[in-house]
């Protein structure tokens, strides 16, 4: 392919250069009028490891060049990759006005071009940039229509300095967010020689998943980092821990507990985070984020609350009692706080859970419910239909399985929070439905 590439930063040139070397006639540009010299010159305008010598044999042999001159490099190419810097502003959030600019000078050199272009955002852009600011400003200094006239992909970067020309080689995904597959088709075909599978989606969820990403990375390193103080003042390897931490790839390093849904609960996490907690002050040890998970789960608690009472209904249908399907535990189980809330603001309430109830009758959790719960016990039904006859509103609480056909029963007269997800085709729900952070 013929490719131009905007911005000679660390994205942009490591992709110029590794494109070219994969086959695709490359034209990299940037304002900066040394970085395009150095790229000419054979030498690589920032430093990262093998990056010279990439730039130097694929401008020897001509597939890859630099201009300052975006017509000329719009106009001999068919697709364009943005990679201009988006930096923070003070007060955090995103200077656009690079991207912005770049956009405009693209839109304004395809004014005179009449071959399909497309435009690739590769600068990392928070979910709304691509449909307020790139297009707009495409289509305002083209002259053309987005769809028609030109196309834009969104293809977020996910290497890391140092390792940038390893990382471009063997991404985690090529990641393409596109509205038509007319777009989607040429940025993948980019990656032909990229081993990677390749994931589509739309140009907002692309967006996102760069971020949901880049915070998931940081939110990593202050873990590690504060059960590593932790661990120093105990006198324990923080090393050894969280290496044989990592060989737990079930549950620690997975995608369990990766779902969106409700507060967590159970006998064992509230209370080892709060111990976990009281051990570091006990130890003159701030631990700022996993001081922040118990607050980030009683939010999500009143969030489900207020949910509920914004919804106006009084007659509250709960489906699920325990933590999670399977169990009677009702130990710190969020819906049992969600309950007791509702029950003091003084909505009517009826609650199934199979497990719960059988456990009322003869399961461990016998005691726990008639003593420590006794006035929600009393609301407990025998049937799903009994919950879904009494209710103005249902709040799915647990993935029970018998929870999606017990949706597919409801009326077109109530409302459903889903707090789950259940895995139930939204058109054959009758009732108003609508998920907790969905
Ligand atoms: N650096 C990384 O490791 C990394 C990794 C993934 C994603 N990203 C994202 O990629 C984007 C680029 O990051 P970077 O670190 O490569 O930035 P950078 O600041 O190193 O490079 C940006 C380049 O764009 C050039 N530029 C600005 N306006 C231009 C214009 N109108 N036309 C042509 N060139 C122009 C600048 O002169 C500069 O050389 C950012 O959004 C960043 O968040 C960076």
């Amino acid at each position: 392919m013929n490719v131009s590439v905007f911005g000679l930063g660390y994205v942009g040139s490591v992709s110029a250069a590794s494109f070219a070397a994969d086959g695709h006639t490359v034209i990299g540009v940037d304002v900066n009028p040394d970085k395009v010299a150095s790229l000419n010159e054979g030498r690589s305008p920032i430093v990262e490891k093998g990056l010279d010598e990439l730039i130097r044999d694929n401008t020897a042999n001509g597939t890859l060049r630099a201009t300052t001159s975006t017509s000329d490099a719009v106009e001999n190419s068919e697709l364009s990759l943005i990679c201009v810097g988006t930096p923070s502003r003070r007060n955090g959030s995103l200077d656009l006005s690079y991207l912005e600019r770049v956009c405009e000078q693209i839109g304004e050199a395809l004014r005179g071009k009449e071959a399909y272009h497309v435009v690739v955002v590769r600068s990392t852009v928070l979910p709304g940039t691509t449909h307020d600011v790139v297009i707009p400003a495409l289509e305002r200094t083209s002259g053309k229509t987005y769809g028609s006239g030109f196309g834009v992909a969104v293809n977020p970067e996910f290497l890391r300095e140092g390792t940038a020309l390893h990382d471009f080689r063997n991404p985690p995904i090529t990641l393409v967010g596109h509205n038509y597959v007319s777009d989607a088709q040429p940025t993948e075909a980019l990656y032909a020689r990229v081993d990677a599978p390749v994931v589509n989606t739309s140009v907002r969820t692309a967006e996102m998943i760069k971020y949901a990403s880049n915070t998931w990375h940081a939110l990593k390193v202050c873990f590690a980092n504060e059960v590593g103080n932790l661990c120093k003042r105990l006198d324990i390897d923080s090393h050894e821990v969280m290496d044989i931490f990592c060989r737990d790839e079930k549950l620690n390093l997975s995608s369990y507990y990766m779902k969106p849904g409700f507060a967590f609960g159970g006998s064992c996490l509230p209370k080892d985070v709060r111990a976990m907690q009281y051990r570091a002050k006990e130890v003159d040890l701030e631990m700022p984020v996993i001081g922040s998970i118990l607050g980030s789960n009683g939010l999500q608690i009143q969030h489900a609350i207020d949910m509920v009472t914004e919804s106006g209904k009084k007659k509250v249908g709960l489906l699920g009692f325990s933590f999670k399907a399977g169990t009677d535990d009702l130990r710190e189980s969020p819906i049992v706080i969600l309950a007791e809330a509702l029950l003091g603001k003084g909505y009517s309430l009826s609650i199934y859970d199979r497990n719960v109830s059988l456990a009322r009758l003869v399961g461990a959790n016998r005691a726990y419910i008639n003593e420590q719960i006794p006035h929600l016990s009393s609301l407990l039904c025998d049937t799903v239909d009994e919950v879904l006859d009494r209710s103005e509103i249902i709040v799915v609480g647990n993935g029970s399985p018998e929870f999606a056909d017990a949706l597919r029963r409801t009326r077109p007269d109530q409302s459903v929070i889903d707090l789950f997800r259940v895995k139930v085709d939204r058109k054959d729900v009758p009732a108003e439905y609508t998920g907790i952070c969905w």
